[in-house]
């Protein structure tokens, strides 16, 4: 189980919190909480702040104004490296956070920085690695990784030192469907087997069907427009359109079937009469999947 260093019941708290960069972009405001032990997804399209959102998460940056606390630590008050023994952070692209020889380097590189003895880290090591079968990698050059292997090292030496909180930013992207299944699996593992809180980015709408008891934060713009559960999200299903999101497949689907075709429960129409009536307005499927 992770180390126990987390005791707060929210494991990352953002109250008004405001930043910028320098080229304009601005996070306005942002307020929400995760609880420990939960699954979160921060959503919304490119550009929207995601990655700005967990690199303040993770104290690799400082709010403007408001408080971010992670594991009830105000992240202004905390060092990079001690942030870090909280919070486990897996890039977008593996391959550009990848700098050691061997995946064994480059897996125990935070836990050889973060005070952990040698017989430790190694120890460690064996057993993040045979979790994530990836013990016959070790002594692999990352660069000779496939995709699916280099994202599992990563999680690796994401999670070797045992921090409560995982970050993963767009662990979906660029997968194939089996790909992401064998990730979703993973996710669900860090949570209920190991107990980590993980938090996730994405604009895969995807992983709302996946995961349907996340949280969600939704964001467009550098600001937050949903903040809740699915089941709220998925019931106001125009939210995720505004928000420049496509609708699950499933959701698009029944959307369409019950408001569009007025096929609703009980209404006794057969498979040959929807499928005329979906073929009649293929149309209107196109526009509903390219919004
Ligand atoms: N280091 C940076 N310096 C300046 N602008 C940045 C930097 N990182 C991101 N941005 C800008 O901030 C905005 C939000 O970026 P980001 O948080 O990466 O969004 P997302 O992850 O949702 O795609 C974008 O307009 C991006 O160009
Ligand atoms: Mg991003």
């Amino acid at each position: 189980m992770p180390r126990d260093l987390c005791r707060a019941e929210e494991a990352v708290v953002f109250k008004d919190v405001s930043f910028s960069y320098s080229n304009g972009f601005t996070l306005m405001d942002v307020s929400f909480t995760i609880r420990s032990g939960e699954l979160a997804l921060i959503m919304g399209p490119n550009g929207s702040g995601k990655t700005t959102v967990l690199k303040l998460m993770a104290g690799m940056l400082k709010p403007l104004s408001g408080d971010i606390y992670l594991c009830g630590i105000d992240t202004r008050r905390i060092k990079l490296s001690e942030a870090a023994r909280y919070v486990g952070y897996v890039p977008q692209n593996p391959w550009m956070a990848f700098f050691n020889n061997t995946v064994f380097n480059e897996i125990t590189y935070v836990a050889r920085n973060t005070g952990l003895s040698k017989e430790e880290y190694e120890a460690r090591a064996l057993e993040v690695s045979s979790w994530l079968n990836i013990a016959h990698l070790l002594q692999r050059s990352p660069y000779s990784l496939s995709e699916g292997e280099a994202r599992r090292v990563s999680i690796a030496a994401a999670i070797i030192h045992d921090p409560s909180v995982v970050l993963l930013d767009e662990p979906t992207a660029g997968l194939d469907y089996l790909n992401k299944i064998d990730y979703v699996n993973i996710v669900q593992k860090l949570v209920l087997r190991r107990g980590h809180t993980v938090i996730m980015s994405s604009h895969d709408v995807d992983l709302l069907t996946l995961f349907p008891e996340a949280k969600v934060i939704l964001l467009n713009n550098g600001r937050l427009s949903f903040n809740g559960y699915i089941r709220d999200l998925l019931s106001r299903a125009h939210l995720l359109l505004s928000n420049n999101l496509l609708l699950p497949a499933p959701i698009a689907l029944s959307t369409y079937l019950n408001e569009l075709l007025g096929v609703g429960e009980g209404s006794g129409a057969s498979v040959e009469e929807l499928v005329e009536r979906t073929v009649l307005r293929k149309d209107v499927i196109g526009e509903l999947i390219c919004r």
